[in-house]
């Protein structure tokens, strides 16, 4: 095992410690394993004071419960977390937004992650394009969308007339690595969606565009699948804009097209209606 996998197995054994005492994961100092590079999660300060002995589990701000009745560790659901008052800060900027996100420890991925991807691009963006999570190498560079599947979307947003650096801002529904790329879970979800809410109110993106029925599911909070939910516009409200919502386009991921050349025909039909939208604004 190398000084790197020590150093994570030791902070997901801390993480876990935590959860199970008191739903609250304590910041820490450096590990006995801690090498020269570190990741940027070393002892993560929380987001919120360090809940008192006392203080009632159903008043954690966290992804996680202690359930009062058998004392088991148990997933909240999405709407519970939100609704136990996730204590998420409101930044003023985007960059106080990715300090926050470079801080959060609110649910099972900050563990493992290497650097989090809080989103990067055009700060009154077109669109805004969200995706799943960051893979290995968003993780490895803290971008959104730089492995195989970002040189796709670069190509279809050029395919446009948008690109990441003139008009559009990239985000993802997780900020950090699911381990092994697994999709991920409904609580991490939870616990991060706050951060991707506060990006759009940041941003006040024209459109938005949801690559994959993950991005999708999570966005519009439903269940229906992506070939249902694609090739046509809908809304997403922000919360207190009830005046404002803005179009929303979901289409297939560019992994998927990446995996299944049958996906290039209804993805290119979809940045055709993406691109009609933002003729028809200006
Ligand atoms: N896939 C995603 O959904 N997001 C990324 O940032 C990279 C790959």
């Amino acid at each position: 095992m190398t000084a790197e996998e020590k150093n994570a197995l030791a902070r997901f054994l801390d993480c876990a410690a935590d959860y199970l005492k008191d739903g609250y994961n304590r910041p820490r100092g450096s590990y006995a394993f801690e090498n020269d590079t570190k990741p940027d999660n070393t002892a993560p300060p929380p987001l919120i004071d360090a809940p008192s002995a006392s203080l009632p589990s159903s008043s954690l701000p966290l992804a996680y419960q202690i359930d009062e009745d058998d004392d088991t560790l148990e997933a909240a659901e999405p709407e519970a977390v939100l609704s136990a008052g996730y204590a998420l800060p409101e930044a003023a900027t985007l960059s106080e937004l990715a300090a926050l996100v470079s801080n959060c420890s609110a649910c099972p991925l900050a563990p493992t992650r290497k650097h989090t991807v809080p989103g990067e691009g055009a700060e009154r963006p077109l669109v805004l394009v969200i995706g799943e999570g960051p893979g290995a190498d968003e993780d490895a560079t803290g971008r959104p969308f730089v492995g195989n599947a970002g040189q796709l979307l670069d190509k279809m947003l050029a395919s446009i007339g948008l690109s990441r650096t003139e008009n559009c801002y990239i985000a993802n529904i997780v900020k950090c690595r699911p381990p092994g790329n697994r999709d991920p879970q409904p609580d991490e979800i939870a616990a991060c969606l706050p951060f991707l809410h506060q990006q759009i109110k940041l941003l006040r993106p024209k459109t938005i565009l949801c690559a994959g029925r993950v991005a999708a599911q999570a966005l519009l909070n439903t269940s229906r699948g992506i070939t249902a939910l694609r090739g046509a516009f809908t809304e997403y409200t922000p919360a207190g804009d009830a005046e404002k919502p803005i179009p929303v386009l979901c289409t297939y991921h560019p992994s998927a097209l990446l995996h299944s050349e049958s996906y290039k025909r209804p993805a290119w039909e979809d940045l055709k209606l993406l691109k009609a939208r933002l003729e028809e604004r200006e």
